[in-house]
């Protein structure tokens, strides 16, 4: 294991590679450890992850949300920082999307992306992720093999979050070779080149399909949101829906996928669980929800002091950085007991902070579990045997598994399963 103090998780790559041992590390010293690369208050602990989140936004700003430290600030922290923050938004990056905003501009937006995800939407989401599975392992199953990442999960979780949309059939496949099978790879110096909108290349097309939805409305979401009003009746123009539209379609999508391969991976590590969701499928969803506790797919939360705060007794300056790691707060002992073991009939499968808590808690929640739900509920009935590759991964007990090397995505680089048919 890379040793915590000396190796820096916001550039060394190879830290990804034992993820949960270097948090554990981190946490046995502190579970608000400030880092000494880029300073940043490493939260690996439980209860002082959700302390970050009850205190934000008054104490914790989420203009950093998603690259934390990278790059510096644009301005040099002075006090109580909120005007700082405001005056140089544009300069940091993503800040142009929802999961970056604040207080009432955040609230208002968010409130418009809540209005669209509704029960109805979802339902008919969830007849259409039946038939895609259904597809996707129509061409799969005769092969008795496939790479998780490339051949099956990219390609449902671009497909779900499109139909959600309501992106136009026919343009479905473009967006999926748009979107890439490769994972992101944004962490160390790649940081410094992320503008205020990394989604600019999905840009025109969704203010595109958002015009033509306002002259010819259909009953979908991007008519929904081409519609949409603030609650304060003000209309925010087509050009932020456009940008809502990119961050749901993008947020939809690579986390998601994922989470199928850390699903498959765990199906294919633990023959005994395989065996027992295939008798006990109602089962699935608590299986899920240990996968995201032991391999949640956003890997840090980051958050902005602007003023001077206390997380677990440790003092935050105004100006300082913190990241969250969910995968140090969803394997704290002093929450979860055996954390290393996964055991999906453990009290409280649902407290991790997978999804974050609070203000900024993910919205497309419900979206991710049923899709891999569904994913899961078809691969076990149509298979009596996933298997990982072991010419591709090791045998049982010495398994090798590449991961991505971002700091703030968790991801397998690829999985290499293998099946027999039911
Ligand atoms: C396994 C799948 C997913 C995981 C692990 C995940 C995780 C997260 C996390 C951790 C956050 C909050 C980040 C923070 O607090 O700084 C978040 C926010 C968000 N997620 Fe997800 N997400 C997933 C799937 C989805 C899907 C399918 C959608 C869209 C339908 C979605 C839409 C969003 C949006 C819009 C936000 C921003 C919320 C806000 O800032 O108010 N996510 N997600």
């Amino acid at each position: 294991m890379t040793d915590a103090p000396e190796a820096d998780f916001f550039s060394d790559p190879e830290i990804a590679q034992d993820l949960p041992g270097y948090l554990a590390d981190l946490r046995s010293k502190c579970p608000v450890h400030r880092e000494p690369h880029q300073n940043v208050f490493m939260v690996t602990g439980y209860d002082e992850a959700l302390e970050v989140f009850n205190q934000q936004p008054e104490a914790f700003s989420s203009s950093v949300a998603v690259t934390g430290p990278l790059p510096p600030l644009p301005f040099t922290p002075a006090g109580d920082i909120r005007a700082q923050i405001e005056e140089h938004r544009g300069e940091m990056p993503w800040t142009d999307h929802l999961a970056t905003f604040d207080g009432s501009e955040h609230a208002s937006h968010r409130a418009i992306m809540q209005a669209l995800l509704t029960h109805k939407r979802l339902k008919a989401n969830e007849d259409y992720v039946a038939g895609l599975v259904t597809r996707l392992v129509d061409g799969l199953i005769e092969r008795g093999s496939c790479e998780v990442t490339k051949d099956f999960a990219h390609a449902l979780s671009t497909l779900v979050i499109a139909d959600l949309l309501g992106v136009p059939e026919e343009d479905r496949d473009d967006l999926c070779k748009l979107m890439g099978p490769d994972p992101t790879q944004l962490g160390g110096d790649e940081g410094f080149k992320i503008g205020s909108d990394p989604l600019m290349f999905l840009h025109d097309r969704f203010l595109g399909y958002l015009t033509e939805r306002l002259a010819n409305p259909r009953d979908d979401m991007l008519t929904d949101l081409a519609q949409s009003k603030f609650k304060d009746g003000t209309d925010p123009g087509l050009e932020v829906k456009a940008r809502l539209a990119c961050f749901l379609f993008g947020a939809g999508q690579d986390t998601s996928a994922r989470l199928v391969a850390f699903s498959f991976r765990a199906l294919g590590d633990r023959p005994d669980i395989q065996a027992k969701l295939r008798s006990e499928p109602h089962r699935i969803p608590e299986f899920i929800e240990e996968v995201l506790r032991t391999d949640p797919p956003v890997k840090t939360m980051s958050r902005l002091a602007v003023k001077d705060a206390i997380v677990g007794g440790v003092t935050i300056p105004a100006g300082s950085v913190l990241s969250v790691c969910s995968g140090g707060a969803n394997r704290d002992p002093r929450h979860f007991p055996d954390p290393d073991t996964f055991n999906y009939d453990r009290p409280g499968v649902r407290d991790h902070v997978a999804f974050s808590r609070g203000t900024h808690a993910c919205i497309g929640a419900p979206l991710a579990r049923m899709e891999v739900r569904v994913a899961l509920e078809q691969f076990l009935a149509r298979t009596s045997d996933i298997r990982i590759s072991e010419a591709m991964h090791g045998p049982a007990g010495a398994r090798r598994y590449a991961y991505e090397p971002t700091y703030m995505l968790h991801g397998l680089q690829a999985l290499h399963v293998e099946w027999d048919s039911a």
